[in-house]
């Protein structure tokens, strides 16, 4: 399992920690990865990859560097598990629904809705990142 990710301030991350704390409860281990340092290659032998990436642009994905690996998806991940993740600001929650739509059109697998979480993880968003990951480890 790997969670590949963008997080410009820290907030995306925290998420991806947090998941990652779920995953291991349930004895599984999964690898975070930048999505600078991600590529294909990350994915071929993977049967499920959660990805985090809060909103920016207008409602959209961060445009520099997860937009293009997003793109480079296509073709490559059908029938493939997925678990989409990310903390937002002001929006309407949109960048989240349309990245679900896309990646369903790429032919993935969609394991739950995709997690969001207003800003910095805290509290009871603490609790509902780790319960993601558990989710997606079960
Ligand atoms: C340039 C810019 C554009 C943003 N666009 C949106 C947006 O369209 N919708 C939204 O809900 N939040 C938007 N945000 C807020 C970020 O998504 C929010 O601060 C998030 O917690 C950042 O997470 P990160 O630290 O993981 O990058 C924007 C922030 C910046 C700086």
């Amino acid at each position: 399992m790997k969670i590949i990710y963008f997080s410009q301030t820290g907030n995306t991350e925290k998420m991806a920690n947090l998941i990652l704390e779920g995953v291991q409860s349930e004895a599984k281990q999964a690898e975070l990865v930048e999505v600078s340092a991600a590529s294909l290659d990350d994915i071929k032998n993977e049967e499920i990859l959660i990805l985090g990436c809060s909103a920016y642009g207008s409602e959209e994905l961060d445009e520099s560097e997860m937009e293009p690996f997003v793109k480079s998806l296509e073709g490559n991940i059908q029938g493939k598990k997925v678990a989409l993740f990310g903390s937002w600001g002001w929006g309407n929650g949109e960048w989240m629904t349309e990245w679900e739509k896309r990646m369903e059109s790429y032919g993935a697998i969609l394991i739950s809705e995709g997690l969001t979480v207003q800003e910095s993880p805290e509290g009871e968003d603490e609790e509902r990142c780790i319960d993601f990951g558990k989710l997606i480890a079960k």
